[in-house]
Protein backbone atom coordinates (compact mmCIF):
# COMPACT_ATOMS: atom_id res chain seq x y z
CA UNK A 1 0.00 0.00 0.00
CA UNK A 2 2.18 2.99 -0.93
CA UNK A 3 2.10 6.00 1.16
CA UNK A 4 1.48 9.09 0.06
CA UNK A 5 2.32 13.02 0.78
CA UNK A 6 0.35 15.41 -1.37
CA UNK A 7 1.68 18.69 -0.96
CA UNK A 8 -0.42 22.19 -1.47
CA UNK A 9 -0.22 25.78 -1.34
CA UNK A 10 -3.26 27.05 -2.07
CA UNK A 11 -7.55 26.17 -2.04
CA UNK A 12 -6.87 22.74 -2.52
CA UNK A 13 -9.32 21.64 -5.27
CA UNK A 14 -6.57 19.46 -6.95
CA UNK A 15 -6.29 17.36 -3.32
CA UNK A 16 -10.12 17.46 -3.03
CA UNK A 17 -10.31 15.93 -6.51
CA UNK A 18 -7.56 13.07 -4.76
CA UNK A 19 -9.47 12.97 -1.39
CA UNK A 20 -12.97 12.35 -3.40
CA UNK A 21 -10.94 9.43 -5.70
CA UNK A 22 -9.54 5.85 -4.58
CA UNK A 23 -6.35 7.92 -3.79
CA UNK A 24 -7.51 8.78 -0.23
CA UNK A 25 -6.82 5.57 1.10
CA UNK A 26 -3.24 6.02 0.47
CA UNK A 27 -2.43 9.82 1.31
CA UNK A 28 -1.26 9.63 5.12
CA UNK A 29 -0.10 13.37 4.88
CA UNK A 30 -0.34 16.80 3.35
CA UNK A 31 2.09 19.24 3.41
CA UNK A 32 1.52 23.37 2.93
CA UNK A 33 4.32 26.17 2.27
CA UNK A 34 2.46 28.73 3.47
CA UNK A 35 -1.09 28.97 5.43
CA UNK A 36 -3.48 27.48 2.99
CA UNK A 37 -7.07 26.28 2.64
CA UNK A 38 -6.39 22.80 1.34
CA UNK A 39 -5.36 22.03 4.60
CA UNK A 40 -8.35 22.47 6.46
CA UNK A 41 -9.75 19.56 3.23
CA UNK A 42 -7.50 17.40 4.79
CA UNK A 43 -8.75 17.79 8.09
CA UNK A 44 -12.46 17.77 7.00
CA UNK A 45 -11.12 14.32 5.01
CA UNK A 46 -10.08 12.88 9.00
CA UNK A 47 -7.77 10.34 8.59
CA UNK A 48 -4.53 12.67 7.28
CA UNK A 49 -1.96 14.18 8.95
CA UNK A 50 -1.24 18.27 7.76
CA UNK A 51 1.94 20.15 8.23
CA UNK A 52 2.10 23.84 7.33
CA UNK A 53 5.52 24.82 6.95
CA UNK A 54 6.31 28.74 6.31
CA UNK A 55 8.24 28.94 3.29
CA UNK A 56 9.09 32.64 3.62
CA UNK A 57 10.76 31.77 7.08
CA UNK A 58 12.28 28.54 6.34
CA UNK A 59 13.46 29.96 2.93
CA UNK A 60 14.17 27.50 -0.05
CA UNK A 61 17.00 25.66 1.58
CA UNK A 62 15.72 24.86 5.18
CA UNK A 63 12.06 24.18 4.06
CA UNK A 64 13.60 21.53 1.41
CA UNK A 65 15.47 20.19 4.60
CA UNK A 66 11.85 20.17 7.04
CA UNK A 67 10.19 18.36 4.26
CA UNK A 68 12.73 15.95 3.66
CA UNK A 69 12.81 14.96 7.70
CA UNK A 70 8.76 15.05 7.16
CA UNK A 71 8.66 12.68 4.35
CA UNK A 72 11.12 10.61 5.35
CA UNK A 73 9.16 10.53 9.42
CA UNK A 74 6.33 9.26 7.64
CA UNK A 75 7.93 7.00 5.32
CA UNK A 76 6.23 8.32 1.92
CA UNK A 77 6.47 6.57 -1.19
CA UNK A 78 5.12 9.17 -4.01
CA UNK A 79 4.60 12.67 -3.27
CA UNK A 80 1.97 13.99 -5.04
CA UNK A 81 2.65 18.23 -5.84
CA UNK A 82 -1.54 19.79 -5.99
CA UNK A 83 -1.39 23.72 -6.57
CA UNK A 84 1.82 23.52 -4.48
CA UNK A 85 4.10 26.76 -5.77
CA UNK A 86 7.46 26.62 -3.93
CA UNK A 87 10.78 25.76 -5.92
CA UNK A 88 12.90 22.65 -4.35
CA UNK A 89 16.50 22.51 -3.99
CA UNK A 90 18.21 20.17 -6.84
CA UNK A 91 19.03 17.44 -4.06
CA UNK A 92 15.52 17.25 -2.93
CA UNK A 93 14.29 17.09 -6.85
CA UNK A 94 17.16 14.36 -7.66
CA UNK A 95 16.38 12.49 -4.46
CA UNK A 96 12.79 12.09 -5.09
CA UNK A 97 13.30 11.78 -9.03
CA UNK A 98 10.36 9.10 -10.04
CA UNK A 99 8.59 9.33 -7.05
CA UNK A 100 7.54 13.09 -7.05
CA UNK A 101 4.75 14.10 -10.17
CA UNK A 102 3.39 17.68 -10.40
CA UNK A 103 0.14 18.85 -12.31
CA UNK A 104 0.28 21.51 -14.77
CA UNK A 105 -2.58 23.29 -16.04
CA UNK A 106 -1.07 23.65 -19.38
CA UNK A 107 -0.04 21.56 -22.38
CA UNK A 108 3.84 21.49 -21.30
CA UNK A 109 6.43 22.04 -22.53
CA UNK A 110 4.70 24.74 -23.34
CA UNK A 111 3.89 27.70 -21.40
CA UNK A 112 5.58 26.05 -18.40
CA UNK A 113 9.06 26.98 -16.19
CA UNK A 114 9.40 29.66 -13.91
CA UNK A 115 6.46 32.23 -13.25
CA UNK A 116 3.79 30.43 -15.32
CA UNK A 117 1.94 29.14 -12.51
CA UNK A 118 -2.17 29.94 -11.91
CA UNK A 119 -3.35 32.80 -13.87
CA UNK A 120 -0.36 34.00 -15.42
CA UNK A 121 -0.15 30.05 -17.68
CA UNK A 122 -3.93 31.15 -19.04
CA UNK A 123 -2.91 34.93 -19.58
CA UNK A 124 0.39 33.55 -22.18
CA UNK A 125 -2.00 31.05 -23.83
CA UNK A 126 -4.92 33.45 -24.44
CA UNK A 127 -1.94 36.13 -25.68
CA UNK A 128 -0.71 33.26 -27.79
CA UNK A 129 -4.25 32.61 -29.94
CA UNK A 130 -3.89 29.14 -28.65
CA UNK A 131 -7.11 27.10 -30.09
CA UNK A 132 -5.97 24.49 -27.33
CA UNK A 133 -5.22 24.25 -24.05
CA UNK A 134 -5.17 21.62 -21.26
CA UNK A 135 -3.03 19.93 -18.16
CA UNK A 136 -0.09 18.26 -17.95
CA UNK A 137 0.67 15.47 -15.12
CA UNK A 138 4.72 14.46 -15.11
CA UNK A 139 7.16 13.67 -12.96
CA UNK A 140 9.41 16.30 -11.39
CA UNK A 141 12.59 16.39 -13.37
CA UNK A 142 15.70 18.79 -13.61
CA UNK A 143 14.29 22.43 -13.56
CA UNK A 144 10.48 24.08 -13.56
CA UNK A 145 7.90 22.07 -15.00
CA UNK A 146 10.20 19.43 -17.13
CA UNK A 147 10.41 15.98 -16.54
CA UNK A 148 8.57 13.09 -18.08
CA UNK A 149 5.46 13.29 -18.73
CA UNK A 150 2.35 10.72 -17.92
CA UNK A 151 -0.80 11.86 -19.04
CA UNK A 152 -2.24 15.22 -20.39
CA UNK A 153 -6.16 16.65 -20.97
CA UNK A 154 -7.17 19.05 -23.60
CA UNK A 155 -9.60 22.23 -23.96
CA UNK A 156 -10.57 24.31 -26.46
CA UNK A 157 -10.01 27.73 -26.19
CA UNK A 158 -12.83 29.87 -27.44
CA UNK A 159 -12.46 33.05 -28.93
CA UNK A 160 -13.70 35.46 -26.03
CA UNK A 161 -12.11 33.44 -23.15
CA UNK A 162 -11.01 35.21 -20.50
CA UNK A 163 -8.32 33.86 -17.93
CA UNK A 164 -10.93 32.67 -15.66
CA UNK A 165 -13.00 30.94 -18.07
CA UNK A 166 -10.15 29.28 -19.53
CA UNK A 167 -8.86 28.41 -16.04
CA UNK A 168 -11.90 26.78 -14.75
CA UNK A 169 -11.97 24.98 -17.92
CA UNK A 170 -8.62 23.44 -17.34
CA UNK A 171 -9.05 23.06 -13.56
CA UNK A 172 -12.21 20.71 -14.32
CA UNK A 173 -9.58 18.51 -16.77
CA UNK A 174 -6.99 18.60 -13.82
CA UNK A 175 -9.17 17.24 -11.15
CA UNK A 176 -9.74 14.31 -13.68
CA UNK A 177 -6.25 14.15 -14.59
CA UNK A 178 -4.46 13.92 -11.02
CA UNK A 179 -6.07 11.01 -9.50
CA UNK A 180 -6.02 9.19 -12.76
CA UNK A 181 -2.62 9.85 -13.19
CA UNK A 182 -1.49 8.94 -9.33
CA UNK A 183 -3.14 5.26 -10.03
CA UNK A 184 -1.52 4.84 -13.22
CA UNK A 185 2.13 5.81 -11.04
CA UNK A 186 0.88 3.55 -8.40
CA UNK A 187 -0.34 0.48 -10.64
CA UNK A 188 3.04 0.76 -12.56
CA UNK A 189 4.87 1.10 -9.78
CA UNK A 190 3.71 -2.59 -7.75
C1 LIG B 1 -4.49 25.97 -10.10
O1 LIG B 1 -3.99 27.03 -10.91
C2 LIG B 1 -4.21 24.68 -10.77
O2 LIG B 1 -4.34 24.82 -12.17
C3 LIG B 1 -2.79 24.40 -10.42
O3 LIG B 1 -2.67 24.87 -9.07
C4 LIG B 1 -3.63 25.93 -8.86
C5 LIG B 1 -4.43 25.76 -7.61
O4 LIG B 1 -4.96 24.50 -7.55
N1 LIG B 1 -2.48 23.00 -10.52
P1 LIG B 1 -5.73 24.00 -6.20
O5 LIG B 1 -7.17 24.42 -6.33
O6 LIG B 1 -5.06 24.66 -4.99
O7 LIG B 1 -5.59 22.52 -6.21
Amino acid sequence: MPRIAVFVSGGGSNLQALIDSEVRQHIVLVIADRPAAALQRARDAGIIDTIEFSRKALGKQRLSEEIQKAVEAYRIDLIVLAGYLSIFTEEFSAAWRGKMINIHPALLPRFGGKGMYGHHVHEAVIAAGETESGCTVHFVGEGVDKGEIILQARVPVFEGDTVESLAARVLEEEHKALPEAVLRVMSESR
